[in-house]
């Protein structure tokens, strides 16, 4: 049993879900959210973090400021708490308010955008935000999680060593795309190391990561308005992109095998169960990162008021109104 004395020690990186008998595809889930922060984004908080103050960025008098969608700020509220810094996180009305009260519970400032930039959406008004705070105070310090390497090398030393670990015959990896982080770690990770494992990655529709226009997204984590900088395509193999009603019924198909999982882990799901119909999936070893839990979502993706009010009527259709005996029947 571990013993720790800072809550940044602790993160579970060992624990895998066999999706096998759920969703009759060969699937393996790594699950991120076992740590104080809730999420995979404690990895890259913590790898900034300490570049930063071994650099000298970041000392006493510093304010951190970060923008974030929710989870990074939840993560650097936690650290920043734990090392004596102020943190101010930038977020938009799409964070969810659970998140936001924790991160006010760690004893950050949260400011909440509501207006998104004409041309940048939400991240453009967000980022603005922030440059006018740093332009402002020279005590505030912008780790910049979509510039910094220390983002996607937290992965490169942690989550993808952790598969390769327990599964060395990996054939395919699902890496959902944010900000790239988790993505580049893992995909220069398997090519340094000369390992033959595909690279897929997952996107929401509506997210301009890989190409075409922005458009509505209401699931927090996953997708960007913009390119983001981190990205190297030649690192990735392929691109899945999948609509938001189908990762909520990825969640809900989950959580009635009480596995309570986050919207961006839905994605991934459904991204990767959709390209493991369409491949064939007989012989593949196949993981998908899972980066988050579901209880932040409550109010959103497990809320059907929310649910119907932005995807209509028809997105939980009569699979979940199945009686519980029905659809277990096999498992008894
Ligand atoms: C829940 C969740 N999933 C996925 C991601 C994307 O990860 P990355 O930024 O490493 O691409 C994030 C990033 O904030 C997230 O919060």
């Amino acid at each position: 049993m571990p013993v720790i004395s800072v809550p940044q020690s602790f993160n579970e990186d060992e624990l895998f879900v066999d999706l096998r008998s759920i969703v009759d595809q060969p699937l393996f889930l790594k699950c991120e959210g076992f740590n104080f922060a809730g999420s995979i984004k404690l990895k890259a908080a913590a790898e900034m973090v300490e570049a930063a103050c071994r650099a000298g960025v970041l000392t006493r008098d510093s304010v951190l400021v970060e923008s974030s969608s929710g989870n990074l700020g939840v993560a650097l509220s936690m650290i920043a708490a734990s090392k004596g810094f102020r943190f101010l996180c930038v977020t938009d009305s799409r964070c969810n308010l659970s998140t936001r009260l924790l991160m006010e519970a760690l004893g950050s400032e949260v400011h909440v955008v509501t207006e998104p930039d004409p041309v940048g959406g939400f991240l453009g008004a967000r980022l603005a935000y922030v440059r006018a705070l740093c332009a402002s105070d020279d005590r505030y310090v912008w780790l910049n999680q979509y510039t910094n390497p220390g983002n996607w090398r937290a992965h490169y030393r942690t989550t993808a060593p952790a598969i390769a670990r327990q599964f060395p015959q990996l054939d395919v990896l699902f890496v959902g795309a944010g900000t790239t982080g988790t993505l580049m770690g893992c995909a220069r990770w398997f090519r340094d190391w000369h390992r033959p494992v595909r690279i897929v990655a997952v996107d929401s529709f509506g997210s301009a990561i890989f190409g075409g226009p922005p458009g509505r997204r209401m699931i927090p984590g996953l997708g960007m308005t913009v390119r983001p900088p981190l990205l190297d395509d030649s690192y990735v193999d392929e691109v899945v992109r999948v609509d938001e009603a189908d990762a909520i019924r990825a969640c809900h198909r989950l959580a009635r095998r009480g596995f309570l999982f986050g919207g961006s882990t839905g994605t991934v799901v459904s991204g990767a169960l959709d390209w493991l119909t369409r491949r064939g999936a007989s012989g593949l070893t196949a993981v998908a990162i899972a980066p988050d839990l579901g209880e932040r979502y409550l109010d959103t993706v497990y809320q059907t008021n929310w649910i119907e009010a932005i995807y209509g009527k028809d997105v939980l259709d009569s699979e979940f109104d199945v009686p519980v005996q029905a659809v277990h029947q096999s498992a008894f």
